[in-house]
């Protein structure tokens, strides 16, 4: 998919797997990515921005997994305006049906001066000469003005014009910092597409931060001024405060299409199932009242509101909750349902098990849950595909079992089964409570555990025997890594986000992010 240069038509970039993973902790293993970018194809989004390949090798293994994986998405791979992380770049992208090299160097005062320390002519050149690399990879180009929302509007006028002029199709400009104040961004979009000749020839592009909680604001102030691409992530994850969230601009150019003069391609089904996803891959909760994917998004307290809703819908809801992929909280399956009605209503809710392998994975554990829990509702069906992809990852520990003895007046004691690496290993400790118990038998196993920095647990429904969601983070050397896991049995959900979160501490490798080391 090229770049339609389409005045109603609304590009939506998705930088989660990119920015999204630079928010500390987030971290993702490829096989975490694919299962993400499967989403994205399946939300219809049109770009998906898969890493930075020359960060690491883990990085340029999962642009090039995804890069293979998604068909119907354009797929992007980052890289600063140097040959080496151009070539990298092309690389990674090479088995994509539709590729597109987003490439970038900082052109505010106070970046070039302090961080790259090069004069701004050189600035401009290196620009030139990274767009004219990439575009002997791909005819698919995107540039961007690091810092542009700080940076002086004629000299970013000269940048866009001679980076257009060198073949870029997309033009991005990144308010990095989250600094800009909406009237004031969408004037700077106006201005350069007012300005700069050959503005026609590319699409621009807005990529906000969310310092200042503006990121959206800003985005859409944009849209209006003539931007018809937003680079956005599931959640608002993000570098620092975030992204602007890819759910908030989807759905408020889809509900006020009588102020924007464009709409998106995004199927808006797919939101939830893939914020949940999402959330749980990173460990990032969603906060309740999110617009869009929280939990009381929809939720109506006020004695006054629920009888208005009652009455009429629309007295108090500007979209509907099954639109962006909430359910009607019926219960969908119980513990007879089949694998063929399972896979049917996985499917209805945009979760699509491809291999044999998965299906019978999540029917496992949509048994052993259905055994314990008997309503099984859309979230707990979300929860239990989730669940079983992680079991099918190969990852270094996996729980066996557990058993935790808590009496009154006793100290709870805890005996747990690990399998290590393919081993089972065994061990036990007292604890403070049963949570604690267990995660003290698992770092009798395992010696390299880090800190424990949070600990959190969610119901995903209502009731007792509901799903408990837990996150937990560890912090070492510097390296923060969250874990999510789901069971009936918080001590079970407990035990599992915590080897999550193990497994993932295992995996991090020394990942620079160049883009820090600036150029
Ligand atoms: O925030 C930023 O400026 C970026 C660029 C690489 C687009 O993430
Ligand atoms: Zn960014």
């Amino acid at each position: 998919m090229n770049n339609p240069i389409s005045n109603d038509r609304l590009i939506i970039f998705d930088t989660t797997l990119r920015d999204g993973e630079q928010s500390p902790g987030a971290s993702m293993t490829m096989d975490e990515k694919v299962r993400i970018a499967k989403h994205l194809e399946q939300m219809r989004v049109d770009v998906i921005e898969a890493g930075f390949p020359i960060a690491s090798p883990g990085d340029f293994e999962s642009v090039k997994a995804v890069a293979t994986a998604i068909k119907d998405s354009t797929v992007c791979g980052l890289a600063r305006a140097l040959d080496k992380d151009i070539e990298r770049a092309g690389e990674a992208l090479k088995s994509a049906n539709s590729a597109r090299i987003h490439t970038f160097i900082a052109t505010s005062p106070i970046h070039m001066q302090e961080k790259l320390r090069m004069h701004p002519d050189d600035v401009l050149a290196q620009a030139i000469s990274a767009v004219k690399k990439a575009r002997q990879y791909t005819d698919n180009v995107e540039f961007s003005p690091e810092d542009a929302g700080r940076s002086e509007l004629d000299f970013l006028c000269k940048v866009v014009e001679a980076t257009i002029e060198a073949g870029a199709t997309t033009i991005n400009i990144p308010d990095t910092v989250g600094y800009n104040i909406p009237h004031q961004f969408g004037e700077l979009i106006k201005q350069l597409i007012a300005r700069v000749p050959n503005s026609d020839k590319a699409v621009f592009s807005v990529h906000c931060h969310n310092d200042l909680g503006l990121a959206v604001g800003n985005s859409l102030a944009s849209v209006l001024n003539g931007a018809r691409q937003v680079e956005c992530t599931i959640n608002g994850l993000g570098e620092r405060a975030g992204n602007a969230a890819l759910e908030e601009i989807v759905m408020a150019v889809r509900t006020r299409q009588d102020v924007f003069e464009c709409d998106t391609n995004i199927n808006t089904s797919m939101i939830v199932p893939t914020s949940r996803l999402v959330s749980s891959v990173t460990g990032f909760p969603v906060q309740p009242n999110k617009a869009i994917v929280g939990k009381n998004a929809f939720a109506h307290e006020s004695g006054i509101h629920q009888d208005g809703v009652l009455k009429s819908r629309e007295t108090y809801e500007i979209m509907r909750a099954q639109d962006v992929g909430w359910s009607d909280n019926k219960i969908v399956l119980g513990k007879h349902s089949g694998r063929s009605a399972l896979k049917s209503r996985l499917a209805e809710i945009g979760i699509d098990l491809e291999s044999e392998e998965a299906l019978n994975a999540a029917f496992s554990r949509f048994k052993d849950v259905a055994d314990r829990k008997h309503e099984i509702f859309d979230e707990d069906l979300i929860a239990i595909a989730n669940e079983s992809q992680v079991a099918l990852e190969q990852t270094l520990y996996h729980l066996v079992s557990s058993w935790v003895c808590s009496e009154t007046g006793e100290t709870p004691h805890a005996k747990v089964t690990l399998s290590v690496d393919g081993k089972e290993v065994s061990g036990e400790a007292d604890g403070g409570g049963s949570v604690d118990a267990v995660f003290s038998a698992i770092k009798s196993i395992v010696k390299d555990h880090g800190t424990l920095e949070l600990y959190s647990v969610n119901a995903i429904t209502s009731g007792t025997d509901a799903q408990g969601e837990v996150s937990v983070k560890l912090e070492k050397a510097g390296r923060q890594v969250y874990g999510s896991g789901s069971d009936p049995d918080i001590v079970i959900a407990s035990a599992n986000a915590y080897l999550d979160a193990l497994n993932k501490l295992a995996l991090a490798n020394d990942r620079e992010h160049p883009q820090h080391d600036g150029i």
